[in-house]
């Protein structure tokens, strides 16, 4: 499987939306395939639309708060006493977390398309989050479908959708998580097509969905590029480490870099120990719309997942991250919950960060592996959210919540 050079990870599918032949694709019901078609030429043509662009350059910029920082996280080096330590501190965009940039961009997409209804699921309640911002911000009605786990865990981030005026709906079938949440949201797609926009809340289902989803995280990477050559005035050698539930943080923060050789820049990406199809192998399965690598028993059903992260607590893949995996242009693995608090623990202790959960597992890899690699040996982690929603959970497992 190869990657080709030039062409952003989002845009490598075939006519028929398959990576690498074998990933993604269009698995939706009859009544939808229509909508997804109109999306998808909307779509096509928004790119090029110089309407379309300055708007999105306005809201990232005005909105959103424009270029995240870059730094070098000092005290973790010195303690860690192996590979420098860099932050891309996206936890410090107006909504938290990078999923504002997509929510951003799927109620741009909405308002554009005449629609004045805006639907997606969330698991940690960050895409939530910010699709209820994006919604607020352009006028839109905003539903977000999410699981009675869920809601019980991330009971911040429910406030704040609920104060923010979206309307939650509770999914208590199945697991109760995001992969209900989802399931659901697309059902009520399916029947409110018309009216409605679907913003998945990761780069996961249909084609469209997760190409717009990477599309809009992309500015990630392209902000990073510039940063690492106005610090070193080249790209240096480097490790660039993200956490994956459902892909979204880490492809845009990768996408720049996808041709780049794999000992110049290494992608690594990080999944909750139980909830990692890609770092366990798992097999090829159908889900939520795609071809994908996903969690499944020995009858070929989802398998129940377990992340003390909701944004993890996952049994699939991006199918970009399954294309990413068979080229061998990824090495993915995975930390346990125990390794995240702890990393969540050190981190804050020596910085002044604060990761949530998700990003913790990214913290927990570099932890393992800076000690070992030479001083000019650059790693990158995406500190992709904001921690204050799991204050609860770091208190119950940690005893500890810095102020
Ligand atoms: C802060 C944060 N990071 C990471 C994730 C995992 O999702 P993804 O892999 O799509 O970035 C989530 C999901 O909710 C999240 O809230």
């Amino acid at each position: 499987m190869k990657i080709k050079k030039g062409i952003p990870i989002y845009d490598q599918h075939d006519k028929n939306g398959f990576y690498g032949g074998k990933f993604g694709g269009n698995f939706v019901a009859e009544g939808t395939l229509k909508p997804i078609q109109d999306l998808t030429k909307l779509f096509a043509k928004l790119r090029k639309d110089k309407k379309f662009l300055a708007k999105k350059e306005q809201l990232f910029k005005s909105y959103l708060g424009g270029e995240t920082p870059f730094f070098k996280l000092k005290n973790l080096t010195k303690y860690l006493g192996g590979a420098q330590i860099w932050c891309k501190d996206v936890s410090s965009l107006k909504g938290s977390a990078h999923k504002g940039y997509h929510a951003t961009i799927n109620a741009l997409i909405c308002k554009m398309s005449g629609r004045k209804y805006l639907c997606g699921d969330t698991g940690a309640g960050m895409f939530g989050k910010n699709l209820a911002m994006a919604g607020k911000h352009l006028g839109l009605k905003v539903k977000i479908f999410m699981g009675t786990k869920d809601i019980a865990r991330q009971s911040v981030n429910v406030k704040f959708m609920r104060d923010a005026g979206a309307e939650i709906v509770p999914v208590d079938s199945g697991s109760k998580t995001l992969v209900d949440a989802v399931s659901e949201c697309m059902r009520y797609y399916v029947s409110n097509c018309e009216t409605t926009h679907l913003a998945v809340g990761s780069a996961i289902g249909a084609n469209i969905f997760s190409k717009i989803c990477v599309y809009s995280t992309s500015q990630i990477s392209i902000e990073l590029k510039k940063q690492l050559i106005q610090q070193f005035g080249k790209i240096p050698k480097l490790k660039l480490i993200n956490v994956i539930g459902g892909g979204s943080s880490a492809l845009g923060f990768w996408n720049e870099f996808i041709d780049y050789d794999k000992k110049h820049v290494e992608l690594i990406g990080v999944e909750a120990k139980y909830a990692a199809p890609l770092a366990t192998n798992a097999k090829l399965s159908i889900l939520h719309g795609a071809a994908q690598y996903c969690l499944t028993n020995k009858d070929g059903q989802i398998s129940p997942t377990h992340s003390l992260s909701a944004g993890l607590d996952y049994p699939g893949s991006s199918p970009m991250h399954g294309f990413l995996k068979d080229a061998k242009r990824a090495r993915f693995t995975f930390a346990s919950d125990k390794e995240a608090l702890q990393a969540f623990k050190l981190v804050t202790k020596l910085e002044a960060i604060r990761p949530s959960l998700e990003p913790c597992h990214a913290f927990a890899e570099c932890i393992k592996i800076a000690p070992k690699l030479k001083k000019d040996q650059i790693i990158i982690v995406n500190n992709c959210g904001e921690a204050s929603k799991d204050k609860k959970i770091f208190l119950k497992e940690l005893g500890y919540y810095p102020s």
